[in-house]
């Protein structure tokens, strides 16, 4: 079995993680989509809630394999056997730092990265982006799977509330 992985934190998953998910998934036979915990980091979505949106999402590819993983990517990559990681670049401002964990990665355990260069449609998405502007009422609908765009819609009204 030929296994890839595509790391991230993916809160929520938006079209331009999906369409790099897809293409890692007809070039291998298992794609690990592995959601990596930052305990320095609150999100808007819990890790349980971005798994089972990511699940949903990518259930049409037929096989792909979610999991959530506190530590090292590394540490993922080594246990699951899996030699190769697939990151999407999307504009030269990604490059030096995605250069910079691709060579210490590589140095750690020999793993490789593989950069898949995005659509052009996905070259500005980003989650952080997309939860600003549709928090601030901006229509991101055309950027995410109807089933995110739902559960950030609820979100956002349900934070707002809260807020009073
Ligand atoms: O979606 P993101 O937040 O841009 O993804 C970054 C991520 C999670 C892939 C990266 O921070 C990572 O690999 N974190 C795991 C911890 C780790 O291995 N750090 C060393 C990187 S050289």
């Amino acid at each position: 079995m030929r296994r890839a992985v595509c790391p991230g934190s993916f809160d929520p998953i938006t079209n331009g993680h999906l369409d790099i998910i897809e293409r890692a998934s007809k070039l291998y036979d298992v794609v690990h989509v592995a959601v990596l915990i930052n305990p320095n980091k609150q999100g808007m979505f819990s890790i349980a809630e971005r798994i089972a949106l990511i699940e949903e999402t990518t259930a049409p590819y037929g096989n792909v394999v979610v999991e959530s993983h506190q530590g090292l990517l590394v540490d993922y990559c080594r246990d699951r056997g899996i030699p190769a990681i697939i990151k999407g670049l999307r504009a030269v401002s990604d490059f030096d730092y995605e250069l910079q964990m691709a060579q210490m990665n590589h140095g750690l355990t020999g793993v490789e990265t593989l950069f898949v260069p995005t659509s052009p449609t996905y070259s500005f998405l980003s989650s952080s982006l997309v939860k600003e502007v549709a928090s601030y009422g901006g229509d991101v609908s055309h950027l995410l799977p109807g089933t995110v765009h739902r559960r950030l819609t609820e979100r956002i009204a349900e934070r707002n509330a809260a807020q009073g």
